[in-house]
């Protein structure tokens, strides 16, 4: 495990237009790209990939070159690629970052993995929200497209590769592929049963492969240096470097880039720890979607087993910090209410489990919570885990379930006394 910053995605983010072609030329940007389509097979590079083990950077970990193993050669229908750059999950903001500094880097990837998959025309879906990413990853497509990188024949290969870059309309669900799918066809965004995943029926009901933006974007460097380079980097599964982002009472937050086996520890003392004079209370290892754990968990090594080891899961790498001065039923309630905001309402446990949690947290927060509550909620949540068309509801159960776990006391109290008369507003201020 290597325990310092390694900046690969996050390289050029310091330099003045980062985000400029000509910028990104001169840092021996597109080469890889040049080189997969011009020395190598489709075949030879899905291998690079799969060989450098890298994994989904959306949450779900999926090992990325498998992924496009299972699209089809010989489908009679197009195939496409989709990247999904929707990024919602609360406190998750490393792909935004990547779009603006580096969007080169994406496009770049998109090429290479447009051409292992035999893609003819890729999707960018950008979320609604952030108006200037979606312009300034317009602007790289058209800039890309003017140097010939994107349209037919791309380096001379015979290769053509046509890019449109999609604005959501700003709903969470659309990040989960298959919702991002049905708006992408321009109807509501609402998740389909998988299987078929989209690997089989996917945009079109045609063979799509759906990555997230920071797995194509770790793509490029990949074929550059080669599977051994990527895979010196990590612990023995969880390959390379990824990007943690580092929010809530900590003294800078931000985005770091290390290997992935780092851990919260190292990573506080090398931006500084927790706010001067507070201590870490709890944290969230992969935004609030994933089970929150306590400061016993700071030496745990943030890959994708350890993290699974230690009850959660790695997810977004959304490190979320909270001090002491922080309410967990409050905590707990605010992200509750998001995602019962944010549920599409297709499936009866994920929109009836969340207004019924959301009832419940309010009265425990107000100091009106009832003897059973609790259990009510677990059961609740038990009835709705698992038991929804996707993971929306699973996120929102884990925040729950891993809070009443580490902090009943803190429920149990919310039978008589407000959260707010525990952990006053005032106290509890982000600076
Ligand atoms: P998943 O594990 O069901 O699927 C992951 C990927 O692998 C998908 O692309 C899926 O199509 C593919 N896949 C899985 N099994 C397959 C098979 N047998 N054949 C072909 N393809 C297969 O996870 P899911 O539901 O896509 O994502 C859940 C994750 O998303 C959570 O872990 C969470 O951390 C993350 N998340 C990220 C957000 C963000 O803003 N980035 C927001 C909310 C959740």
């Amino acid at each position: 495990m290597t325990d310092v910053l390694t900046p690969v995605l996050t390289e050029n983010w310091g330099t003045p237009g980062s985000w400029q072609l000509e910028n990104y030329r001169s840092r021996g940007g597109y080469a890889a790209a040049r080189k997969a389509l011009t020395e190598m097979t489709a075949a030879q590079v899905i291998s690079e990939v799969k060989d450098a083990g890298l994994r989904g950077r959306g949450g779900a970990g999926f090992p990325t070159g498998a992924k496009w193993s299972f699209i089809p050669r010989d489908s009679p229908k197009p195939t496409y690629l989709v990247v999904n750059c929707d990024e919602s999950e609360p406190g998750t903001c490393k792909d935004m970052p990547l779009l603006m500094a580096s969007p080169h880097t994406l496009l770049e990837g998109v090429i290479i993995a447009s051409y292992a998959v035999n893609a003819h025309q890729a999707f960018i879906y950008v979320r609604g929200e952030v108006l200037h990413i979606v312009r300034r990853v317009r602007k790289a497509v058209e800039d890309a497209r003017a140097a010939g990188f994107l349209g037919t024949d791309i380096f001379g290969s015979g290769y053509d590769l046509e890019v449109v870059v999609h604005a959501g309309a700003g709903a969470y669900i659309c990040g989960e592929e298959t919702a991002l799918l049905d708006s992408l066809e321009g109807r509501r965004g609402q998740p389909r049963l998988r299987p078929p995943f989209p690997a089989v029926a996917g945009l079109y009901a045609s063979p799509t492969v759906v990555n997230n933006a920071e797995s194509i974007s770790a793509v490029p460097a990949i074929i550059r240096h080669g599977a051994a380079w990527y895979q010196s980097m990590g612990t023995e599964r969880s390959k390379g470097t990824t990007i943690y982002s580092l929010s809530g009472h900590v003294r800078n937050p931000g985005q770091f880039e290390a290997p992935l086996g780092i851990t919260l520890r190292q990573i506080l003392e090398l931006s500084g720890g927790m706010r001067q004079g507070h201590h870490l209370k709890f944290f969230t290892p992969g935004g609030s979607s994933t089970p929150m754990l306590t400061p016993d968990y700071l030496d745990v090594p943030l890959d994708y087993e350890s993290v699974a080891k230690s009850g959660s899961i790695l997810g977004t790498k959304a490190l979320q910090c909270f001090d002491e001065t922080t309410s967990v039923v409050r905590t707990t309630l605010r992200w509750t209410e998001f995602y019962k905001h944010e549920s599409c309402g297709k499936c009866t446990p994920c929109r009836e489990g969340s207004w019924w949690l959301v009832q419940t947290l309010r009265n425990i927060e107000a100091g009106r919570g009832q003897e059973g509550d609790i259990e009510k909620m677990l059961d609740v949540c038990d009835n709705t885990s698992m038991k929804s068309f996707c993971t929306l509801a699973d996120g929102f159960v884990a925040a729950i379930t891993s809070a009443i776990k580490h902090f009943r006391p803190e429920f149990e109290a919310g039978y008589h006394t407000p959260a707010w008369e525990l952990f006053p507003y005032e106290k509890s201020a982000l600076f």
